[in-house]
């Protein structure tokens, strides 16, 4: 079965109203409103949808947040069951400082196709190889870029590795160093980090550490319609942590999960772009127009174009969203 691909267009119209609506409070210090921002104008786009979706990533359990609370359901009740992960605003330091890389994020699967993934840690790798044994979560870092090297038949020191600027890294990060691996380091947006192995000329060839799971889960879906590689492992901190992943139904608290046991199937993903960043450009506003970029993939066209041949697994759209006045409140 496939998502039909008419519902492309329509996700990106969500997430792209989204990032308009959180566009107005980019700068303004104030991530919570930045974030409110996105998370209202995408729970009521989605609610326009012919879908019958359920939220199985989104802004908490129902007690922590009122809004596309994790089982929420939404749209018209017409239409598909499908699952959907959202990040309404990824990257909120981003946008409250008027910094490059915020993103409103959606990834939506079939029903029961989309690992549900609690609020907490996880390990991750991506990469563009996809061989067996050649990257893996459970090497050491100095025979991932060994192999890694030899794959590629590139220097260690022509190698870049992309990670969070984050102390829980510096042990990682000196092994980097050590092994003379260009390093990429990022202050937020691990979505962005893990989707930039995907394309040759962000010039990334292995992204690793720990982000956030539900982050996770989002990047390995576009990952698959990359046909790259995603490794993640769940971290627990807390004992509530624990709790809430086994409601959730993780059994194996330390298992490795593969791409295809966090994405089953069809799937489309988008991000648009709030500020510009390596991955997309901001919103933007030229003649009276806003102007989003967003980055789209679904697993089941990104076959059909590879069928006829066509050398493109991904686009950048770029539409104009017209008839919105400059009031965020009269969005949607
Ligand atoms: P927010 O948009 O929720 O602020 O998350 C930004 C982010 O950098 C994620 O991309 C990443 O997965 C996570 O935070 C890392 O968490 P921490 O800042 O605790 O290291």
């Amino acid at each position: 079965m496939a998502i039909d691909k008419n519902f492309v267009d329509q996700f990106i119209k969500v997430t792209s109203k989204a990032a308009l609506s959180s566009s107005y409070l980019v700068g303004k210090k104030d991530k919570i409103a930045a974030d409110k921002a996105a998370v209202d104008s995408m729970r009521s786009e989605l609610n326009k949808m012919n879908i019958q979706g359920k939220i199985v990533i989104g802004e908490g359990e129902l007690d922590e947040a009122p809004m596309l609370f994790i089982g929420e359901k939404v749209g018209n009740k017409n239409g598909p069951e499908l699952d959907i992960a959202v990040d309404p605003l990824e990257g909120t330091n981003f946008a409250a400082n008027n910094l490059p890389g915020a993103l409103s994020v959606i990834a939506i699967s079939e029903k029961n196709n989309l690992l549900n993934a609690p609020e907490t840690y996880m390990e991750k790798i991506s990469t563009r190889v996809t061989e067996k044994n050649v990257i893996d979560l459970d090497f050491s870092v100095k025979k991932n870029i060994s192999n890694l090297s030899d794959y590629l038949n590139k220097n260690p020191e022509n190698i870049t590795a992309c990670i969070l600027d984050r102390p829980r890294h510096t042990k990682i990060i000196d092994e980097l160093k050590q092994l003379k691996v260009k390093l990429k380091l990022i202050s937020d947006g691990d979505v962005s980090g893990a989707l930039l192995v995907t394309e040759n000329r962000h010039n990334v060839d292995i992204f690793l550490g720990i982000g956030g799971g539900p982050e996770g889960v989002l990047a390995a879906s576009a990952l698959d319609a990359f046909n790259c590689k995603f490794q993640g492992r769940f971290l627990f901190k807390t004992d509530e942590d624990i709790k809430r992943a086994k409601k959730m139904g993780i059994i194996d608290l330390n298992k490795k999960y593969d791409l295809k046991e966090i994405v089953r199937g069809d799937s489309i993903f988008c991000a648009t772009g709030i500020t510009s960043g390596d991955l997309v450009g901001g919103v933007e506003i030229k003649d009276g127009k806003f102007i989003t970029e967003t980055l789209v993939t679904h697993k089941n066209s990104a076959i059909n174009i590879l069928k006829k041949e066509v050398a493109i697994t991904w686009l950048i759209l770029t539409f104009a969203i017209k008839d919105l006045t400059l009031v965020p409140s009269s969005i949607g």
